[in-house]
Formats: structure tokens, sequence, C-alpha cells
């Protein structure tokens, strides 16, 4: 189907919508990007991994997908960065030519200055079916609230928590023998075939807008 868009589109690699990754953790969701990515024609092209976390497993993938990745060195605080911080974050980013983001799992609130840098820009994924259970653990917020089911969402990244503009959900089903661990596993399956499809859509739209632009 795309391969049809390809041909009308006269799309070639080097004109991929270029992301960026932020990430704190294992990487499962960098991954599932890009292995969407290498698998079928695509309109984003993973550029460049930034983490806060030296030994990250993010960073390791990185390497082992060759895709280029820096260690950023979060300061003093815990969940935010300094301004400071945040420009070489931005400076990182806009050295790669990154035109969108996409946060999988890290684990810092994003402020005003990378925000404004990347304007309606940057996404993340979270483990449950926004506007319920923001903030850290929501498959554990959502195994005690004893609901049926739960999920994952696609957002845009705003000033809240959380709270930016929905792009796409996943339903994600609780079952009575779950614990918060096999719960957190089928969500995360569910993040690794919405996050890619999400970003692919989102990455059209900017091709999309680009192309108008040049017409
Ligand atoms: C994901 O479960 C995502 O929902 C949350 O952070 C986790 C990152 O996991 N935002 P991974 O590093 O992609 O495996």
């Amino acid at each position: 189907m795309f391969g049809q868009k390809e041909k009308t589109l006269n799309f070639n690699l080097d004109q991929s919508v270029r992301l960026g990754i932020l990430g704190s953790g294992k990487g499962s969701n960098f991954r599932a990007l890009v292995e969407f990515s290498r698998s079928r024609a695509c309109f984003y092209k993973p550029v460049i991994v930034l983490s806060d976390v030296a030994d990250a497993g993010i960073l390791k993938l990185a390497d082992q997908f060759q895709i280029s990745s820096r260690f950023v060195a979060p300061g003093p605080f815990k969940t935010k960065m300094t301004e400071a911080i945040e420009q070489e974050i931005i400076d990182h980013l806009q050295q790669a030519k990154v035109d969108f983001i996409a946060l999988a799992g890290f684990m810092r609130v994003i402020k005003e200055s990378l925000l404004n840098a990347f304007p309606g820009r940057i996404l993340n994924i979270h483990p449950s079916l926004l506007p319920q259970f923001p903030g850290l653990a929501a498959w554990q917020q959502a195994h005690q609230a004893k609901v049926s089911e739960t999920g994952c969402t696609v957002h845009l990244v705003d000033k809240g928590i959380d709270t930016g503009k929905i792009l796409g959900q996943s339903r994600v089903s609780i079952f009575a023998g779950d614990t918060p661990e096999t719960l957190h596993t089928r969500i995360q399956e569910a993040e690794h075939e919405l996050y890619p499809r999400m970003i692919n859509k989102f990455a059209e739209q900017i091709y999309r807008r680009r192309e108008n632009e040049k017409n």
C-alpha cells in the first residue's frame, strides 16, 4: 500500500523525516521503532538517540543498530533538567537535523526550551489509556484500581505530565490472574505495535506538509 504512495510521491530515503529519540531505559520501544523503519518503506528514519543514563540499554541498542547516540549528563535534579542541559540536548538534535522527537521511556520532564525548539513535534508513549493513570508506573496504578482494561497512549508532549493531545491508543484487557508485571509485559507488546505506526503517521504528515510547501 505504501509502495503505491511511494511511487506517486516519488519518495526516496533521503527525504525521510528525521527522528530523534530520547530514552532512559532498556529501549524496547526504540527497538520497535527501528525494526519497523527497517522492515518496510517508511516515512521516518531514526537518526540519533540521547539518554540521561550513561549505561542505559537504549544506548547499547543504538550502537547495535549503528545509530548515532550520546549520553547527556543529567545535572543535579532527579526528574527535570536545567536550561543548559536542555540546550545541550537541543544542540545535538539540531546538529542531527532532527525533524521530530519520540520520547521512549525518557524519565525527565520536558521544559519550555526544548518544547519551544520543536513546537508540536515531540511525541510520547504512555502505558495507560490517558487521561486515566498519568504519571509513574501506570500499569501498577491500573492493576491496583482493579479496572478491567487499560492500554497505552501516544500523545503530543506539552508542559503538563502526560496531558498533551492524544494521537492514538491501544486497549489491553486485564485478566483475573494478572500481576502488575504480566500486565506491563502485555502493555509493552501493545506499545511496540502502536508507537511505530503513530510515529510513521506523524512523519507522513510532516513529509506531506513539506512537499506542499515546495509546490
Ligand atoms: C514504556 O513502557 C513507556 O510506556 C514508558 O516508558 C517505558 C519505556 O520502556 N513511557 P522501553 O525503554 O521502551 O522498554
